[in-house]
């Protein structure tokens, strides 16, 4: 696989395929993460004299919905670069292919967001045509999104002479490095919900991790699954039968011992076992932090993704908080990312704690799970 140093890029136009759906508060970009991560590449290019044509997505706009404008982002990367970045704001259109063809060598352009036009989506062979006429070579520096079908991601590609980025290059070597070839003890941490998309990496980490620990919505499924009750957070039956088949008696698997349950405004300590009806489960109790703590301690390489409950709410922050000083103060190479976790970590400026945090939500999950991301199996296939 060709990676962006393998290109001669002087005086080419090198569209980069960038992962630029960050979170957006009122004042702008609520964390930078995935830009920074970006910038490798991009001075790479630049100081080679290619010119640059950053491409992306934001969010999940319906059409032309300004809100997902990528405007924020190019005012970002000219802080953080120190140079002119010029936004243009379309990805397609005669004045955008103008503009790109007076391009000198060395700058920069960030095009609108691709979702504004629902063929990136639909993987639209005009669409990806008429993106590819844009440039001579094509880097795909866009991990977090490598598990989708996108014109951007699969499409450009099979247009155009292809390779990966600095990002994506660190992300595969990191990520498969701690799944295929760990240090051992390994132990992997799981919380949060969408179970649906973390099925297989569930399946997987029981088979190949020393450790599984989980927690939040994700436990209380299996916990279900083994009949112990949780009350008002137990799943529908079709959630259930996600895991029907696993080796839920696997000395591997940890769940929670313990847990916050709450009724209306009662808060409490409950046994597993001891949860009633009327109750839902959103933190792990004191017990189990204690339990996960040790484990940690004794973790050579750690996998961390999800919160262990609501930690949004303050009276169920403690698991969550309490799992993340376990790892900071273990001696293991630790590795966390999928959307929400990375972005918890970001936002609490514990980023250094970690040995790695991977840009990627989705794309982490299915990499680890073993399976094959599109838009790198793409790049593979030139
Ligand atoms: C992500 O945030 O996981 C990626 O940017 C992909 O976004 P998507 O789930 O909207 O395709």
């Amino acid at each position: 696989m060709k990676i962006v140093k393998d290109f001669d890029v002087e005086n080419k136009r090198v569209i980069v395929r960038c992962d630029f759906n960050v979170p957006l508060g009122e004042e702008g970009i609520l964390d930078d993460f995935r830009v920074r991560k970006t910038l490798p590449t991009i001075q790479y290019l630049r100081e080679r004299k290619a010119k640059v044509v950053l491409i992306s997505h934001l969010g999940r706009p319906k059409g032309r919905e300004m809100k997902f404008s990528l405007k924020p982002v190019a005012e970002r990367l000219e802080e953080l670069l120190g140079r002119r970045v010029e936004f243009l704001n379309d990805c397609l259109g005669e004045e955008v292919k103008q503009r790109i063809t007076e391009m000198e060598p060395g700058e920069i352009f960030l095009l609108e967001n691709l979702r504004f036009h629902p063929e990136e989506k639909q993987a639209d062979s005009s669409f990806t045509k008429e993106l590819a006429g844009l440039g001579d070579i094509f880097i795909q520096d866009a991990f977090g999104v490598s598990h989708r079908q996108h014109s951007s991601v699969i499409g450009l590609p099979a247009e155009l002479p292809s390779g990966i980025g600095f990002l994506v290059e660190e992300e595969i070597k990191t990520l498969s490095q701690v799944i295929n070839n760990p240090e051992r003890p390994l132990t992997a941490i799981i919380g949060g919900a969408k179970i649906n998309t973390k099925v297989r990496l569930i399946e997987r980490f029981l088979r190949e991790v020393d450790s599984l620990l989980l927690g939040g919505k994700t436990a209380n499924i299996i916990l279900s699954a083994k009949g112990v009750s949780v009350g008002k957070s137990a799943p529908e039956p079709e959630v259930i039968q996600l895991v029907a088949g696993f080796d839920l008696a696997s000395p591997k698997l940890y769940l929670p011992v313990d847990v916050v349950a709450v009724d209306n405004d009662n808060v409490r300590q409950a046994v597993c076992g001891d949860i009633r009806e009327e109750e839902m489960v959103l933190d792990i109790g004191l017990d189990t932090i204690d339990i996960f703590s040790k484990i940690i301690a004794e973790a050579k390489t750690i996998i961390w993704n999800g919160p262990m409950g609501k930690f949004e709410d303050e009276r169920f922050t403690a698991g969550t908080m309490k799992i993340i000083e376990a790892i900071a103060a273990s001696p293991a190479f630790s590795v966390v990312g999928g959307g929400e976790t990375a972005e918890l970590v970001n936002r609490l400026g514990l980023a250094d704690k970690f040995g790695y945090v991977s840009t990627g939500g989705g794309a982490m999950l299915k990499l680890l799970s073993g399976e094959k991301l599109p838009g790198i199996e793409a790049i593979f296939k030139k």
